[in-house]
């Protein structure tokens, strides 16, 4: 975003998510990045930091990704669904996400991604428009928009898992991962 739209997002009050927030979440990592990832929404810790995946979900999340050999500020553009936290850590509600997809949409547009990694759920009622079904849904390609896309689980599901799991949560989110980064690779 430029420096007008970025502020005109940090100023934003088009849903009542604006009431609560501390701050306006809005991405880390490379804007330039041929990949990008989508969440869900703040936590507690991105809504205090202003950034997004800075808590225990977000170490996870950046454990497993360098696991797979990605550099974090260079491969990747991190973002969520919806920009404010919602109270309380529910999940957000459809008028929410709808309010805030213009910001989504912008991020998009200029990020240009040429694959996108869903973590979880909302993220991918959000773009899909499926509902549920994670196990089904993670791990396999989808296209979207002329772009590739991944559902992943969301990194706060591995957070109720253990790590040493054969086969398990953590190990499959490992395994999708390293699938984006090989298509990436090749590209
Ligand atoms: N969970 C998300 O979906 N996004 C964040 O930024 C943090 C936790
Ligand atoms: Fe605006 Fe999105 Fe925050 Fe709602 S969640 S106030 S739409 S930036």
């Amino acid at each position: 975003m430029d420096p007008e739209q970025l502020k005109q997002c940090r100023d934003c009050t088009a849903c009542p998510l604006a009431d609560t927030r501390q701050n306006v979440v809005i991405s880390r990592g490379n804007p330039e990045a041929r990949l990008m990832l989508i969440g869900e929404a703040p936590g507690a810790k991105e809504d205090a930091l202003g950034q997004p995946f800075v808590g225990r979900s977000g170490k996870t999340l950046d454990r497993l990704l360098q696991d797979v050999g990605f550099q974090l500020d260079r491969d990747l553009y991190i973002c969520n669904a919806v920009k404010c936290r919602p109270p309380g850590n529910r999940r957000p509600k459809r008028g929410e996400l709808s309010a805030c997809r213009r910001w989504l949409d912008l991020q998009l547009a200029q990020v240009d991604p040429q694959v996108i990694v869903l973590a979880g759920a909302t993220a991918v009622e959000a773009i899909l428009g499926l509902k549920g079904g994670m196990t089904m849904l993670r791990g396999t390609w989808t296209t979207w928009q002329n772009r590739l896309v991944m559902p992943i689980f969301h990194p706060s599901y591995l957070l109720r898992h253990s790590p040493d799991a054969k086969g398990g949560p953590w190990d499959l989110t490992r395994h999708d991962l390293a699938t984006v980064r090989r298509r990436l690779c090749e590209r």
